[in-house]
């Protein structure tokens, strides 16, 4: 069985997951709304990935004999700056959920939940990918500048994920 205190911490969890996807398609949406095809498609598959997430953690509470319960999820902001400031943004978001996966898996010592430890390992790890990923894109963005035809040129590459 799962404690109190730590159901309660992945049942956060699972909102800050969904709030992520939520964030995410609120930019894949504006991008949509500029013809940044590319990174609509990235960041809808980003979506996809954040609900995964969730519903990785939603699967192991109900293992460990747990109950998911919801919680409410804020409304995305509409409107977005350039292409370099979204992607800036997602990694200032990627940077605030390896923060709060730390302080739960700090919980998790806390609580000599081992389970939960290994559990949390994954998302450890997923997190070091998340900030990588951002951050490769923010450094192709410096060198591209602000606008022209190499911010296009990545526009294209980002459409090149393979999910979503
Ligand atoms: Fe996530
Ligand atoms: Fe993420």
């Amino acid at each position: 069985m799962i404690s109190k205190t730590i159901q309660d911490g992945i049942n956060e969890q699972i909102r800050n997951e969904i709030q992520s996807a939520y964030l995410y398609l609120a930019m894949s949406a504006h991008c949509e709304a500029v013809n940044f095809a590319g990174s609509a498609h990235w960041l809808r598959a980003q979506w996809g990935e954040e609900l995964e997430h969730a519903m990785k953690l939603y699967r192991y509470v109900y293992d460990r004999g747990g109950r998911v319960t919801f919680q409410a999820i804020e409304k995305p902001p509409s409107e977005f700056p350039s292409l370099m400031g979204i992607f800036q943004q997602v990694l200032a978001h990627e940077q605030k959920v390896t923060a709060l996966i730390n302080s739960l898996y700090a919980t998790a010592i806390k609580e000599n939940d081992y389970a939960s430890q290994i559990e949390l390992q994954w998302f450890v790890k997923e997190q070091i990918e998340e900030e990588k990923n951002a951050s490769a894109i923010i450094e192709i963005l410096k060198l591209a500048g602000e606008s022209g035809p190499s911010v296009l040129m990545l526009d294209r590459q980002l459409g090149a994920r393979a999910k979503g």
